[in-house]
């Protein structure tokens, strides 16, 4: 009885034990922090992934290398057509950024910004409305 109730334990402790040490590194990426992140899909998605990196999480922007302007509670989002271009064509130290996102990415993060950091512009951007504006054509040299 007793000696039963000891091996349960024991069985118990390393039942216990046992994610621990799966948590050692063992050639994967466990421990180093690296995620592998997946083609970003939502406006959320995309913002973290591309924009997020200049105009900073809070889209509040800030002035480094380039001035950046702040997205969040920008009037100049109210129409769709404007943030739509700067993302497909870009301006300035702003990169155009066809050819890194396709249309209905596009579409997500200018609906995502414009209905996100303050600003209340809530009809949705579709594909259909960014492949209206006029894209560069990429891969044909200067
Ligand atoms: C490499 C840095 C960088 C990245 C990445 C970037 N932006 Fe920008 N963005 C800028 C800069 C710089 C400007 C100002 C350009 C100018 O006015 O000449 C700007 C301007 C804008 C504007 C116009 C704001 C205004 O008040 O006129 C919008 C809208 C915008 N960005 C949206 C986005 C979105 C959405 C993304 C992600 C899909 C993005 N940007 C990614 C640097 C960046």
């Amino acid at each position: 009885m007793t000696l039963r109730l000891h091996l349960a334990l024991a069985a118990g402790l390393l039942a216990v034990s046992a994610p621990a040490l799966a948590q050692t590194p063992a050639g994967g990426d466990t421990g180093g922090g690296v995620v592998r992140i997946a083609k970003p899909v939502t406006g959320q998605q995309v913002y973290e992934a591309v924009c997020q990196a200049c105009h900073m999480a809070d889209a509040r922007g800030g002035v480094g290398a380039a001035a950046i302007p702040a997205l969040a509670a920008n009037p100049r989002l109210a129409g769709a057509a404007y943030p739509i271009s700067m993302v497909v064509s870009g301006r300035g130290a702003m990169p155009g950024l066809t050819g890194n996102l396709d249309d209905a990415q596009i579409a997500a993060v200018v609906s995502y910004v414009r209905t996100s950091f303050g600003n209340s512009y809530p009809k949705p951007v579709t594909a259909a409305d960014v492949a209206k504006i006029p894209h560069p054509v990429l891969g044909g040299g200067h």
